[in-house]
């Protein structure tokens, strides 16, 4: 079974990331039978990014996170979508097959222009580019947030026009939306997003690491006084990463009473370092070797280049031209 994501290159993956989709699909990627395509939705972000140097780093943040978290570049497909200039030729065909007031009625198109003063028509065709994405591969199943569940939709209706008046060129995707994925607290006690400003970059130095640890928004109880683990984000954090026993301890302590919310945010900080502490170390080499990460991302082109090249020859075919 091909299953297949796409992640925009807008920062350096945080804990909510890895731990809310990163982890997830590398263990799917783990079953038998599973193929499984990663990519960096690099095309995407040049309806938010304008800035060379900045979408390069955070190009290289994501794909050297990514790797350091374990997924197999080798047997799977790891790739920039800008380097397999298939995805931009099949996306003009598709493109044709789109209704005009399909795009233009999309939610995430209206909530996106009526926030901007300049709408580009690269964020309106946004979703034929990443119906695109999905059909170039045959992928079936799309591990998605609930605000893509739409872009699946118009993934299937496109890909539908298509078939019917060629034939079933492509494979119907079906959208995997986990609607049990934990909740993920920033250090305000919000869900920790980019936006909110309230995220843990698990790749920083540890002394910055450790700085975040400690601005987690906590509560004026005094340190000799019970507290509520279920409440306090240092605590839901911990709950995340740490063994059940350690957790449970944890959980005793607060409700005992004694524990200092500088003790409890030091545990997070250590148990952090030690849960991640492979993955830290081969992120900070990649960064640092920007040519392993070029060489590891190339090879993949290569090979996803291969079956792209594959299957436009029968999409052009099927067109006439
Ligand atoms: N639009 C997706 C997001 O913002 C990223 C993306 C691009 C994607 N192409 C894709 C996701 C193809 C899944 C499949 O999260």
């Amino acid at each position: 079974m091909r299953i297949l994501t796409g992640i925009q290159s807008t920062g350096v993956p945080h804990i909510g990331n890895i731990l809310g989709a990163i982890k997830p699909l590398i263990r799917r990627s783990r079953q038998p039978g599973v193929e499984a395509f990663a990519f960096i939705a690099d095309l995407h972000s040049l309806t938010t990014t304008r800035d060379n140097t900045t979408l390069r780093a955070n190009t290289a943040a994501v794909a050297a996170a990514w790797i350091a978290c374990g997924f197999d570049t080798k047997k799977h497909f790891f790739y920039r979508q800008s380097r397999v200039p298939q995805v931009c030729e099949l996306a003009w065909y598709l493109a044709c097959f789109t209704p005009y007031p399909m795009l233009a009625n999309a939610h995430s198109f209206k909530d996106k222009s009526a926030r901007l003063s300049e709408v580009s028509a690269g964020l309106f065709t946004y979703p034929v580019l990443m119906a695109a994405d999905i059909l170039l591969f045959d992928a079936e199943v799309v591990p998605v947030g609930k605000d893509q569940i739409q872009h699946l939709e118009i993934t299937r209706d496109v890909a539908g026009a298509f078939n019917n008046n060629y034939g079933s060129v492509f494979k119907l995707p079906v959208a995997e939306v986990d609607n049990d994925v934990k909740l993920i607290p920033g250090t305000d006690g919000q869900k920790m997003s980019k936006t909110y400003r309230n995220t843990i970059n698990i790749f920083l130095p540890e002394a910055e690491l450790r700085k975040a640890i400690f601005s987690i928004k906590t509560d004026s109880t005094p340190i000799d006084a019970p507290k509520n683990p279920d409440t306090c984000t240092v605590f839901q954090l911990f709950r995340l990463i740490a063994h059940p026993d350690a957790v449970e301890d944890l959980r005793n302590r607060y409700l005992s009473g004694g524990l200092g919310y500088g003790e409890a945010k030091n545990l997070l900080f250590e148990h952090l370092l030690e849960c991640f502490k492979s993955e830290r170390m081969q992120y900070s080499d990649l960064i640092s070797h920007p040519e392993d990460l070029e060489h590891i991302l190339q090879s993949g082109e290569e090979r996803a280049r291969v079956l792209a090249k594959d299957k436009l020859l029968k999409v052009r075919e099927c067109l006439g031209l």
